[in-house]
């Protein structure tokens, strides 16, 4: 695998703070190669032997706004019990229900984008329901739960300008704690 040449910006740029605007189809060859692109880089960064090789941060998740692109999509790539991985193509998505259950990542989210360590909890739902299309401008719906819930609800954020140290309440970071199952 050939590492995809992607730059991926920091939070402080101010890209990152604008709204994405909806996906028209079909995708554009460039919007085509760039979906390939973002799978590719998290996948890479989730093997070792290319982590470790490229320097690269594991990350699950890439909104395309983080490589400068302020259009709706994201994609998540999750590693499966036998070690193959799982692409989501995310375009337009909409969430259509949410659970009431609340969950937070024990050990703090991560983002791609941003390069410090974050004190606090971030609350999301424990599963949510998703309307989206794929890559080929096909509707689909889709009902995610656990971290890939957690995974949507972080990347949905990334296409509305917000980024998970934003939903930390800053005077009291464990706000909530206890009525919210970690995960
Ligand atoms: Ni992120």
């Amino acid at each position: 695998m050939k590492l995809p040449n992607i730059k991926i910006l920091d939070e402080r740029h101010k890209l990152l703070r604008e709204v994405s605007k909806p996906v028209e189809f079909p995708l554009s060859k460039e919007e085509q190669q760039d979906i390939k692109d973002m799978i590719t880089y998290l996948t890479m960064s989730q093997i070792d032997e290319t982590r470790e090789k490229y320097d690269l941060r594991a990350g699950m998740g890439l909104a395309y706004v983080q490589i400068g692109k302020l259009k709706r999509i994201f994609v998540i790539v999750e590693e499966l019990e036998d070690h193959t991985f799982k692409n989501y193509v995310v375009i337009n998505p909409q969430i259509i229900s949410e659970s009431q259950e609340m969950v937070y990542v024990g050990e703090g989210e991560g983002c791609l984008s941003i390069n410090r360590e974050v004190e606090g909890i971030v609350p999301r739902h424990a599963r949510i329901r998703v309307k989206a299309y794929n890559e080929y401008g096909e509707e689909y719906v889709i009902r995610v739960r656990e971290d890939i819930a957690v995974a949507f609800q972080h990347e949905i954020d990334h296409l509305n300008g917000i980024l998970f140290p934003d939903r930390i309440d800053k005077n009291n970071p464990y706000k909530n704690i206890n009525n919210m199952r970690e995960i």
